[in-house]
């Protein structure tokens, strides 16, 4: 977060009114079976975002799709509390905002909702105090770890494709990876919803040591699996490290889970849950496990083809400040 001698000026936030910025970050689906708080992958459905910096006397949020009529909209909603954090950080005052979001990724279901929306705050600074203060991609991940408390689901979020994120003493850091062109993403979707705080409450403080060399195995495998050989998605998907800890929470998940891998689909917990990724190695494959949830589901699940998201968050200014 370099600030450049330019922040002075910045830090009278009147200097920013009359920019805007389009914000569009994608869904993701975190541990991906093995990989818990480490793994992520970045799928092709987004919330995009329209962010300008105003002189009106309060903040001026508007939300259509998901959320609409549910989230706050004030200070308290999650991408101007990002925002507000960013600034914070890089000790610029927050101009008021107006922020229009469109979002399409579902709310509580293991797809990484408040990750993008705390993504999509950081995106907006960045766009925001573009030319004023620069961030490094570790910075905007740095920022968004500490607001989410695990880097998961906003490093894919953030970087797009296929992310090994961890940390270390000066802050969480991220590899990308582009996964092999055959894997075809399958996200099962149920009515109902799931707290990941909850989530992480059913985990035991220590696992036993052969536990934790089995997902040692399988996450190694699993990266080979995802970016070279997807016909061994099905092994490396296994997990001993959080799934069945917490299936006693979703019960529905834990039971199509396990019809799709008797069917030998490689199906892991999207994230905290209930949603469920099926990593097909292929489009055909994917179309057949959509026909096991038809014959095995005993509630409703939406069944949504999702490409891999290559991308990552992208941030664009679409006006600036009249001089
Ligand atoms: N790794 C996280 C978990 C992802 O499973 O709790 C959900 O935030």
């Amino acid at each position: 977060m370099t600030a450049a001698a330019t922040v002075a000026r910045a830090g009278d936030p009147t200097s920013l009114v009359g920019r805007t910025v389009h914000v569009k970050v994608p869904a993701t689906s975190a541990n991906l079976g093995p990989g818990f708080d480490t793994l992520g992958l970045a799928l092709a459905r987004y919330d995009e975002l329209e962010v300008s910096a105003t002189d009106a006397p309060r903040h001026e949020i508007e939300v259509h799709g998901v959320g609409e009529g549910q989230v706050p909209l004030d200070e308290s909603h999650l991408v101007v509390r990002a925002i507000a954090h960013a600034f914070a950080r890089v000790g610029v005052e927050m101009p008021r905002l107006r922020l229009v979001a469109h979002n399409s990724i579902p709310h509580g279901r293991g797809l990484g909702s408040s990750g993008a929306a705390i993504v999509a705050g950081v995106m907006a600074a960045k766009g925001l105090l573009d030319g004023i203060v620069e961030f490094t991609p570790d910075e905007l991940l740095e920022l968004a770890t500490e607001l989410e408390g695990h880097p998961d689901n906003v490093a894919p979020a953030l970087f797009g494709g296929l992310t090994i994120a961890w940390m270390t003493p000066e802050g969480p850091r991220h590899k990308k990876l582009i996964v092999h062109r055959g894997v075809s993403p399958l996200v099962l979707v149920p009515e109902h919803e799931m707290s990941t705080a909850l989530a992480r409450s059913l985990q035991p403080e220590s696992v036993p040591h052969s536990d934790a060399v089995f997902n040692v195995s399988r996450s190694a495998l699993l990266i080979a699996a995802l970016i070279q050989s997807p016909e061994l998605l099905l092994q490396a998907t296994e997990d001993k490290l959080h799934q069945h800890y917490r299936a006693q929470a979703m019960p529905e998940t834990d039971r199509l889970i396990r019809a799709l891998r008797e069917a030998k689909h490689p199906a892991v917990v999207s994230g905290a849950g209930p949603s469920i990724l099926v990593l097909a190695s292929d489009p055909s494959e994917r179309a057949d496990a959509v026909r096991v949830v038809e014959a095995s589901a005993d509630t409703a699940w939406q069944a949504l083809p999702l490409a891999v998201d290559f991308k990552g968050a992208t941030v664009t200014i679409v006006s600036e400040p009249e001089r």
